[in-house]
């Protein structure tokens, strides 16, 4: 049987996807959410060994590790001596994810330190490393612990940034380990693409919306549309991961959640968007349109509940919405906010008799007059609620690149690719 592949229960050779994925667990509280994510990798179907550190099995219990990963659980380096986890276990990884990583753990993992089975593990592994910090405010802005994070990101490794919100007990502020799906999320596209989280966008400030607005109707009813905002959340997760200060517009979604180190401005119609795009869009260097905004929106929109009634329903009268992208590009024409502001656009195109998706997406760029344009192509099962993606994208200078098939946040990788690309040198730290 050729390397990598497995024998199913139908007996054919299959391809084994699975990856191997050490999971190291520093000794903080937020080690409970470690168990969520662990899940989340055993359930994507990959093979998963956790390593806590001892101060981890404080928080919690060896048998919940050992249950979840389906696998014996150590922290030193002399137990199962003749196996060698101490060198083997990083040596076979295809990617490390310590979560939390506590402020200690960073900085053995700087000093190169190897007392226990982890920070060995962290010098043998050759794969991408994701630390996931978790701490109080005090010690994330620490200078040593900036230090710390600064060392290990020029070595390579992903630090994640953390989000902000409720700590232990009462404080507030940076230093929340971000929601475990946000961890194997990034961590997933590191093995897609293990170049995908440079810190190419430190001190840019990236406006995006995304999701989809809602017209009302009545208090009840809207006109909506099927965006799923997964997009445009994966474009603003990356870029705050990147180093960018990220503004998410938020319209409506399919419940995501607010990633991590991102402001998010929720807004519910097309005209409220456009208010918070304008009110932003000049303090930023990009403005990416991800959002579904509806064209058009009901004439009237009434405060109560429009009744059935006996006879046929009067028709709903349309008013068409702003163009917020076309706004952006004007108010940029017209000096009200930086020549220098790169605007980004997306289009969600299909073919037809008269043309293929790309001739329409080509004549939308020149009618946007934006610099960048995502093309999606749409249709049965695509762009759409899924979770995969794939089209062009298409530059005002005439380029034009195939945004190949993978998750969201590989595209969104490869459209942030493009954005660094085309910001000018002189911005940015
Ligand atoms: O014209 P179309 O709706 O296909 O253009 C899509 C692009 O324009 C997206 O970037 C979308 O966010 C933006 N848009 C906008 N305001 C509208 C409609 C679309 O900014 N009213």
């Amino acid at each position: 049987m050729p390397d990598g592949a497995s024998r199913s229960a139908i007996g054919a050779d299959v391809p084994d996807t699975r990856k191997r994925i050490v999971v190291g667990v520093g000794g903080g509280i937020a080690a409970y959410k470690s168990c969520a994510l662990i899940r989340d990798f055993t359930e994507a179907g990959h093979k998963v060994r956790v390593v806590p550190t001892e101060s981890a099995l404080e928080f919690v219990g060896r048998a919940t590790f050992e249950a979840l990963s389906g696998n014996p659980v150590q922290t030193g380096v002399f137990t199962d001596v003749p196996q060698v986890p101490h060198v083997r276990l990083g040596q076979e990884a295809d990617l490390v994810v310590v979560a939390p990583a506590t402020a200690d753990l960073l900085a053995r993992a700087v000093m190169g330190r190897a007392d226990d089975l982890l920070t060995a593990t962290l010098l043998t592994a050759r794969c991408p490393v994701v630390f996931a910090p978790a701490m109080h405010t005090e010690m994330w802005e620490h200078p040593a612990t900036v230090a710390n994070v600064a060392t290990l990101r020029a070595r390579g490794v992903t630090v994640v940034e953390p989000a902000s919100g409720r700590l232990t007990g009462k404080d507030t502020g940076a230093g929340r380990l971000p929601e475990p799906e946000e961890i194997a999320g990034l961590a997933t596209l590191l093995l897609e693409r293990p170049d995908a989280l440079p810190r190419d966008l430190e001190g840019r400030r990236v406006l995006v919306s995304a999701g989809g607005t809602r017209e009302p109707l009545d208090p009840v009813r809207f006109l909506g549309n099927r965006s799923s905002g997964k997009q445009g959340y994966a474009i603003a997760r990356l870029a705050a991961q990147r180093g960018a200060e990220v503004i998410l517009v938020s319209g409506y979604t399919a419940g995501l959640d607010e990633p991590a180190a991102v402001e998010t401005v929720h807004v519910r119609t097309a005209e409220d968007m456009k208010v918070a795009v304008d009110k932003e869009a000049g303090r930023c260097d990009v403005v990416v349109m991800a959002a579904a905004v509806a064209d058009f929106r009901p004439s009237t929109s009434v405060t109560s509940k429009i009744k059935k009634g006996a006879g046929e329903p009067d028709a709903i009268a349309l008013t068409k919405n702003p163009d917020i992208l076309a706004g952006v590009v004007q108010a940029r024409r017209d000096g009200e906010i930086p020549a220098s502001t790169l605007v980004v656009g997306f289009a969600a195109e299909t073919g037809d008799a008269d043309g293929d998706v790309l001739t329409y997406a080509r004549a939308k760029l020149r009618r946007k007059g934006c610099d960048l344009l995502v093309v999606n192509a749409v249709g049965e099962g695509k762009a759409f609620e899924v979770d995969h993606n794939d089209g062009w994208l298409l530059s005002a200078d005439g380029s034009e690149s195939a945004l190949e098939h993978g998750s969201k946040a590989l595209m969104a990788s490869r459209v942030l690719d493009a954005v660094s690309a085309a910001l000018d040198p002189a911005g940015g730290e």
